[in-house]
């Protein structure tokens, strides 16, 4: 093998590169967890994810707005797409393995390789909350994160008033470090947010 690839400078490398952030944030490698497959958004997901993130209710405490046509849909995924040809921190769909729908979407807000942190962040349809389904897609991500990414802090935040969020944070293993007061505005109100954080030892208390 190595008499073989002598002769070819550079083509080891190729060959046996480890990951990059970028090239993982390119390729965003599919994620299987007992009742999901996390993959890449496709423009066919479009009128799965209309269905849900058209819901008031859905996006009644997150950044984004709900959906008012299925064009939205179809920008949000063009969005995402080019974030994974620039190798940028986006969003897997969430693929329920007994319909195969898209039910929601859970990714990274932001990666910093200086301080090897990046936050989480996630919305799913209302008919599939409280099932422990976005525990287990965001347990998924965060050990990517970890082994990965090499992160050492992960960071999610949510506004006070969606408590369930926080929830999943903690079921993950996510501690608090406390409410930043009227932290972001968002939909013309002033918002306490709860700030929670991940690092490799809080793992070892799962
Ligand atoms: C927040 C959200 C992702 C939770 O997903 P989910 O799959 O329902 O979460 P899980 O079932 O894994 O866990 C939810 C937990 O919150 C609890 N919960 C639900 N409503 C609650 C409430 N009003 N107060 C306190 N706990 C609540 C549930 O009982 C469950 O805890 P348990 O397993 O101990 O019973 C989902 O509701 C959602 O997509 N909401 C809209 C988008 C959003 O808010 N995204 C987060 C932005 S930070």
């Amino acid at each position: 093998m190595d008499k073989y690839f002598s002769g070819f400078p550079g083509f080891r490398e190729l060959l046996f590169s480890p990951d990059t952030p970028e090239s993982l944030f390119s390729r965003l490698p599919a994620l299987d967890t007992p009742r999901l497959s996390l993959r890449k958004m496709q423009m066919r997901d479009a009128a799965d994810i209309y269905a849900w993130a058209s819901d008031p209710l859905v996006s009644r405490y997150v950044l984004w707005d709900s959906h008012k046509s299925i064009a939205d849909s179809r920008n949000y995924i063009r969005y995402i797409r080019r974030l994974y040809r620039q190798g940028l921190p986006s969003s897997w769909a969430m693929v329920l393995k007994e319909t195969g729908g898209v039910i929601g979407t859970v990714g990274f807000m932001w990666y910093s390789s200086v301080n090897q942190s990046a936050e989480v962040g996630y919305s799913m349809s209302r008919s599939y909350w409280n099932r422990g389904l976005m525990t287990e897609a965001l347990s998924a991500v965060l050990a990517f994160g970890f082994d990965r990414l090499g992160l050492h802090r992960v960071e999610a935040q949510f506004d006070v008033r969606n408590p369930a969020s926080g929830k999943v944070m903690e079921k993950c293993g996510m501690r608090c470090e406390g409410v930043l007061r009227d932290r972001i505005r968002n939909k013309g109100e002033f918002i306490d947010v709860a700030l929670y954080s991940m690092l490799p030892q809080d793992r070892k208390s799962l």
